[in-house]
């Protein structure tokens, strides 16, 4: 561990994300057994979810930070799609008519956030945020590499947009370091922006379930799984004495995980849990897609929430729809294809209703994120709402508005 030096660590994520390009991005969880008769409180309409024994499911999508990702700047055209009326007062953003602010929440990662290569730059992620501001007001990062904390909060301030983000620590299993590297970078941007755009600090992304690959398990709260979430457990606690020692003690703090692989003892250590539920990873058919998420999250996440001592608040951390496969293998999930007009049926399902019964969700994704076409082939560059170049695919924005 004291040999850290930045080659190792790049041999690490290289070695890491081999492994889990070949590896089937869908995973049984063995069987997740959630235990549970009580009314599911955290759900506006209030629904009543009974004695669940769901032989649950859940998707592997690598999304964040790590690896050396193409760095492209969008477009040749400096990342900026969004027309100002004074190029140098970025407050001064054009609206996009077509763009309607009817996400509860967006995930989001700056185009050249992967350490160490890096290659992001503000003026991007200001494009980036005067277009989600258009759809939400609520969007949650991976992870903290490659100033990117900063770089969002900078940009909020820039645009004067009202949006709040959830910053986020990715620590990798196998080395202390970005752990520490991104909590530091975390506190240093509360420092210099506070707090007042800030939701929470998410430690790890899908940490139990590279853990559980890596060691060979497969159920969260197995002995291995609970080896796992005993070092998240500690990323956890030392975030929360980190930030309160640096005063920000008030700040939420969560994690982010796989749908199916949420352990006990990790629910009662945080205060918020964000679950990927992805119906495409699922196999399940564009039909049933909008329903399935919805009961995956409610039977499994929200569930298991309400069985633990601590019920930390739940919201989905990605769900959403894939438009194009780079292989023909991926073209389809066995039930329906990635294409753009099923994208607009899963918006067209899932969105309003999702807001209309209090579901806290962030749409997978803001844009197609090159570097993962690049590393992982198949669907894994097409989640996007946006191109890469930041145009709008052919979709229609469902019309419900937050307020
Ligand atoms: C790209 O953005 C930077 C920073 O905003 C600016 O200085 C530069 O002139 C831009 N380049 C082009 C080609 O627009
Ligand atoms: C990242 O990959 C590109 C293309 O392969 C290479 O030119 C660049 O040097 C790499 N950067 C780092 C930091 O390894
Ligand atoms: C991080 O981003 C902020 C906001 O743009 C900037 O002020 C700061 O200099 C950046 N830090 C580094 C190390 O690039
Ligand atoms: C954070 O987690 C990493 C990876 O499990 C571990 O190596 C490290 O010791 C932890 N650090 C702290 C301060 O909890
Ligand atoms: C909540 O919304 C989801 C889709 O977004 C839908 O499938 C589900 O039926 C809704 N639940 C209720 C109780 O309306
Ligand atoms: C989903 O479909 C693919 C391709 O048809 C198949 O390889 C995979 O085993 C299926 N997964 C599940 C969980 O049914
Ligand atoms: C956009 O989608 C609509 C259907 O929603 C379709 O009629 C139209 O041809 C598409 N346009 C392009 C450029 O693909």
């Amino acid at each position: 561990m004291s040999t850290y030096n930045a080659i190792g660590q790049q041999d690490n994520w290289l070695e890491k994300q081999q492994k889990k390009s070949k590896r089937t991005r869908w995973i049984i969880a063995g069987s997740v057994t959630v235990i549970i008769a009580a009314i599911v409180i955290g759900v506006a309409v209030g629904v009543t979810v009974h004695n669940n024994n769901s032989k649950s499911s859940s998707s592997d999508i690598s999304t964040g930070t790590g690896g050396n990702g193409t760095a492209t700047p969008g477009a040749g055209n400096n990342g900026s799609t969004v027309p100002q009326t004074n190029p140098n007062d970025p407050s001064s953003f054009e609206k996009d008519s077509r763009l309607i602010k009817s996400f509860y929440g967006i995930a989001y990662t700056p185009e050249g956030s992967q350490y160490p290569a890096c290659g992001n730059s503000l003026s991007q992620v200001i494009n980036d945020i005067q277009l989600m501001s258009q759809l939400t007001s609520k969007i949650r990062l991976y992870g903290a590499d490659c100033n990117q904390s900063a770089l969002v909060l900078e940009a909020i301030k820039q645009t004067k947009v009202d949006m709040q983000v959830y910053l986020a620590n990715f620590p990798i299993d196998t080395d202390p370091a970005p752990y520490l590297r991104q909590r530091d970078a975390i506190v240093q941007a509360l420092q210099t922006y506070g707090t007042s755009n800030v939701l929470g600090v998410t430690v790890g992304n899908e940490f139990m379930l590279d853990y559980l690959a890596d060691n060979g398990g497969t159920d969260p709260n197995s002995a291995i799984g609970n080896a796992g979430a005993a070092l998240l457990i500690s990323n956890i606690t030392d975030t929360r004495n980190t930030l309160s020692a640096a005063g920000f003690g008030s700040l939420p703090v969560g994690t982010s995980d796989a749908g199916a692989y949420f352990n006990n003892e990790v629910m009662n250590a945080i205060d918020y849990g964000m679950a990927n539920v992805h119906p495409w990873f699922a196999n399940v058919s564009i039909d049933q897609a909008a329903g399935w998420t919805w009961d995956f999250f409610t039977e499994t996440n929200i569930a298991q929430s309400q069985a633990s001592t601590k019920k930390p608040q739940m919201s989905i951390a990605e769900t959403g729809w894939p438009t194009a496969s780079d292989d023909a293998g991926n073209a389809n999930n066995g039930a329906s294809a990635a294409s753009v007009p099923n994208l607009q049926t899963y918006l067209d399902t899932f969105v309003c209703q999702a807001n209309t019964n209090g579901t806290q969700y962030f749409f997978f994704e803001y844009f197609d994120e090159t570097w993962k076409a690049v590393q992982f082939g198949g669907v894994e560059g097409h989640w996007g709402l946006f191109n890469a170049d930041r145009t709008l695919k052919n979709i229609t924005i469902p019309n419900c508005p937050l307020s």
